[in-house]
């Protein structure tokens, strides 16, 4: 099958290393504009989107997420320790302060289905970051609502992921997926490897 969309998913992946290049703001704006035709329960539109483009900002932020890291990382369970090892994801986030943009996204937690409709917002900005040629991690800090008072967010609204972007220095190879047929069942539920 051939489809310029499916082509563009599968080049998709996670970069955690990014090179100096800046990210053209026009660019930035782009992805901003693409995430908010994302559908949402009953088109409330809960997301906000946060650039964070202060230095010193910056800084703090991610000595508050390494402070939380290292608290996550010490007591994950043996098996994420193992994949996190095998990925070297450690409590290290050095593209908070790296990477040539940051992009906090929040979602409105007063308003029904916020956090799936900003996550659709969220897939639809993963997407159109690989259309510019730029790459993201999707980071998740373990304690969000610690960072509230960095960013004078009010308390209804979630801080659901920072994306850091910029252009890929990142030497990984795309993630593995599973095969489609392994996930589509027809009528009734099976067991994957039946
Ligand atoms: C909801 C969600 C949370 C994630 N949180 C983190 C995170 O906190 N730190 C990180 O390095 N990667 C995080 N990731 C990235 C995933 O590890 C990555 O998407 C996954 O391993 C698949 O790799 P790929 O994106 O290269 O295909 C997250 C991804 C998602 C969708």
């Amino acid at each position: 099958m051939n489809s310029k969309l499916l082509d563009l998913v599968k080049k998709r992946s996670t970069t955690r290393i990014f090179d100096s290049r800046e990210v053209n703001s026009e660019d930035l704006l782009y992805c901003i504009r693409v995430a908010i035709q994302a559908p949402s329960g009953a088109n409330r539109q809960p997301w906000r989107f946060l650039i964070i483009d202060d230095p010193l900002l910056r800084k703090e932020l991610r000595e508050k997420c390494e402070e939380q890291e290292k608290i996550f990382h010490e007591n994950v369970n043996a098996e994420l320790k193992e994949w996190f090892r095998s990925k070297q994801i450690m409590w290290h986030k050095p593209h908070l302060t790296s990477a040539p943009s940051l992009l906090a996204i929040f979602s409105d937690q007063n308003m029904v289905y916020a956090t799936e409709s900003t996550w659709l917002a969220i897939g639809y900005i993963l997407i159109v970051i690989e259309e510019k040629s730029l790459s993201t991690v999707t980071y998740t800090p373990p304690h969000p609502k610690g960072l509230r008072e960095l960013f004078g967010s009010p308390e209804n609204f979630r801080l659901e992921t920072i994306l850091p972007i910029g252009y890929s220095a990142d030497p990984k190879q795309k993630e593995e997926r599973q095969s489609t047929e392994k996930l589509i069942y027809r009528n009734r539920w099976r067991e994957l490897n039946v």
